[in-house]
């Protein structure tokens, strides 16, 4: 039985206890915007939420806004911390991982990282050691409460972890627990997703002022489509290809625009653009001599 199965069919404990701290490093667009639905969410007292970040002006600003204690000398408060939220670009990992380390990191404090591209194997070998590591791929609605969060757990993780992690995921939207091999793919997917919803929606509001309508109903006609359309494919469960059916009259003009749709591939551009994303997130946690040697065996041809 893989780990998901495991996780999949064993009752879920109430693993968020009262009286946890909750350390956060790294307080850019991610880190504010996790703080930010976790306090809504009333998950975790804002007394028991401290955060880092290496920028004094980022510091004053976040802590003013979410009036929590934001330093660039943070690592006093790490022993402190139960659970950790690594929120800091792929590429500050050796740093911020080794900082955390020294600064008295206890061995059961819980990492969750959600940087793109690093594996589980690497934030361990780059943390040094045995404490419980989840590695989390969200993305940006976690601060309206309707992010997409996939997790998966690392060697020293328990179960009761992957619980916990999700459970802070759950708090600003859904989450679930998938095999690590994905994560490329998930995060090409739905990490990237909103970026790629953005320009669709921003294309159909041109096309709304196109056709004759003000920009801001046009913008406004768009987006709830976008989130009604979603939630009738979470709600009802049926395939997208059926529920546009019932919408295609014959002869109508819904099937005049798919066609249009369909003459541009809109499909296999939009698979293109996240089969491309996969890649790049493949190499997002590569070190930089790495990616060139892969380039450069990729322009040879390998
Ligand atoms: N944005 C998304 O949609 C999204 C979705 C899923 C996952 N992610 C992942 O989330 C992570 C953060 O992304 P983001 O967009 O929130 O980035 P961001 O806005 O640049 O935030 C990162 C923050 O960490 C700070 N930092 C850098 N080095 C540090 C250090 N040594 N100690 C403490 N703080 C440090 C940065 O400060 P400086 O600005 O001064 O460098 C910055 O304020 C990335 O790994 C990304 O892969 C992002």
């Amino acid at each position: 039985m893989s780990k998901e199965q495991e996780h999949a069919t064993s009752e879920p404990a109430p693993v968020i206890a009262d009286g946890m701290t909750l350390g956060v490093v790294g307080a850019g667009v991610m880190g504010r915007t996790l703080i930010r639905g976790l306090m809504n969410s009333g998950l975790i007292d804002r007394q028991r939420i401290w955060a880092g970040d290496k920028n004094g002006a980022t510091c004053e600003s976040v802590g003013q806004e979410l009036e929590i204690p934001v330093e660039v000398d943070f690592q006093h408060r790490v022993p402190t911390a139960d659970l950790i939220l690594v929120c800091v670009k792929p590429a500050d990992a050796p740093v911020v991982l080794a900082t955390i380390r020294n600064a008295g990191l206890r061995r059961e404090t819980l990492l969750i990282s959600i940087l793109a591209g690093v594996a589980t194997d690497r934030l361990e070998s780059l943390l040094g050691s045995e404490n419980p590591v989840v590695r989390a791929m969200p993305n940006t609605p976690c601060v309206v409460g309707e992010g997409m969060t996939v997790v998966c757990r690392g060697r020293y993780a328990a179960k009761s972890d992957l619980e916990r992690a999700t459970q802070i995921f759950e708090a600003v939207g859904k989450c679930i627990p998938v095999d690590e091999i994905h994560f490329n793919a998930v995060t090409a997917l739905s990490g990237s997703g909103p970026a790629y919803q953005f320009l669709i929606m921003e294309s159909f509001a041109d096309a709304g002022v196109r056709v004759g309508l003000p920009r801001q109903l046009a913008l406004t006609l768009v987006a709830q489509t976008a989130l009604g359309a979603a939630r009738m494919v979470l709600a009802t469960g049926r395939h997208p290809a059926a529920l546009r059916d019932d919408v295609t009259t014959p002869a109508g003009c819904t099937i005049a625009g798919l066609l249009m749709l369909e003459d541009g591939r809109i499909r296999s551009v939009l698979a293109r653009a996240v089969e491309e994303a996969a890649k790049i997130a493949a190499h997002l946690g590569v070190a930089p001599t790495k990616i060139s040697e892969t380039a450069a065996g990729q322009r040879a041809g390998r």
